[in-house]
């Protein structure tokens, strides 16, 4: 387990550091914490063999590079003679060559060639390299003290009778944390995705073995459900959207903090398709793909609804409405929400058992003392929105 060091002056003004799990630089608590955990990074089918790229991680750089191999890496961001950034460099197999004075590190980080120098000194010459899989169609990472823990696998997922790779990624210019508090909200939904409906559901929330589990109680019967996973998964089933598919889709999503305004969404869905379909299914798909892309992105127009240049009301034919609804709520709260402004009520509890868990874990990781070892969540039914 890694170990505490020193919390950010800023943090401590504001309190326990138990109770900041905004701020995930590499020097803070919360930041220390998520990186116990393995995270999705990249989309795998963006990243050509023999390919590097800078990246972005909780207010961290890196060089993300494939091996000519086909297998992804991930080292320190510099290079250790004079700090130039390595994704320009060649990558050569799976390692890489500076292209500044062309030193090479392998995947690990050490340093194997310095072709100008007489006396090489390579042994002394370590960056970090840091624990990387490829998974789903996302590229994973562990980017804490090692060793590192097993990526955890979702079985399910891996079948090859059916069609499930379905990757995304967003860029949100907010905090994860405001995206991770709207997992178990399920009183959004009537309103921010009005068109769902106007029914109130009486929220219940439990914490589980993976996380929270919420559920949304509706007067008709309705019940809505959705599974939070420690520390920024969510996993809830959707609706079949072509008739090919044979059941409803499990998707999973992740939250992944790029600095403290701006987070990726990572999602995975397992679209159920067998036998004959499979071609009907891939060939509407690449249909649906090209309508989808005639529309303009979310970001575009939920940031003309915050500035009331359109309406939400007349995108609802968009493709992707509720994520644009989504976007307004969330970044309407501001880059980093002010948590001293709000009024939290009953309908709230998903969002109030979120905050305890996390305050209880950061505060036992501070401590030193025993964490919870959260395990995966399962598939649930339906519900709509996010
Ligand atoms: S800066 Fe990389 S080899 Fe000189
Ligand atoms: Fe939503």
């Amino acid at each position: 387990m890694a170990a505490v060091g020193t919390v950010r002056p800023s943090v401590e003004r504001q309190g326990a550091p138990w109770r900041d799990f905004v701020h995930t630089g590499p020097d803070t608590l919360a930041g220390r914490y998520l990186r116990t955990f393995w995270h999705p990074v990249y989309l795998a089918k963006d990243l050509a063999p023999g390919r590097a790229k800078p990246i972005h991680i909780m207010g961290e750089d890196f060089t993300l590079y494939r091996g000519e191999t086909g297998a992804p890496h991930i080292v320190a961001f510099r290079c250790a003679h004079r700090g130039t950034q390595l994704s320009t460099g060649w990558v050569e197999g799976d390692e890489i060559r500076c292209f500044y004075h062309g030193w090479k590190y392998d995947a690990g980080g050490q340093c194997v060639e310095q072709p100008a120098e007489p006396e090489p000194f390579c042994g002394r010459i370590k960056i970090r390299g840091y624990p990387t899989e490829q998974y789903l169609g996302l590229i994973f990472a562990y980017l804490g003290d090692s060793p590192a823990p097993p990526l955890t696998r979702y079985p399910e997922f891996e079948s090859d009778d059916e069609v499930f790779e379905e990757t995304l990624s967003d860029l949100w210019p907010c905090n994860y944390f405001q995206r991770i508090e709207n997992i178990p909200d399920l009183s959004h939904v009537p309103f921010t995705h009005f068109q769902l409906g106007r029914s109130v559901p009486r929220v219940e929330v439990r914490e589980t073995e993976y996380g929270v589990d919420a559920t949304g109680y509706h007067l008709n019967g309705r019940i809505d459900h959705v599974h939070y996973q420690m520390p920024n998964v969510t996993r809830f089933v959707v609706g079949a959207r072509d008739s090919a598919e044979t059941s409803d889709r499990d998707r999973i999503k992740w939250k992944v903090p790029v600095d403290d305004e701006h987070c990726l969404d990572f999602a995975v869905s397992w679209v159920h398709v067998s036998g004959d379909g499979v071609a009907k299914y891939r060939e509407r798909q690449a249909e649906r793909a090209a309508q989808e892309s005639a529309f303009r992105p979310i970001e575009e127009l939920g940031e003309e609804v915050l500035s009331s240049k359109a309406r939400v009301q007349d995108m609802l034919d968009h493709p992707n409405a509720t994520n644009i609804q989504d976007y307004m709520t969330m970044i309407g709260q501001g880059s980093i929400v002010d948590r001293g402004i709000e009024h939290l009520g009953r309908p709230d509890v998903g969002v109030t058992l979120i905050r305890r868990i996390w305050e209880r874990e950061l505060r036992a990781f501070a401590e030193g003392r025993h964490l919870k070892n959260w395990t995966e969540s399962q598939v649930v039914p339906p519900v709509e929105g996010e």
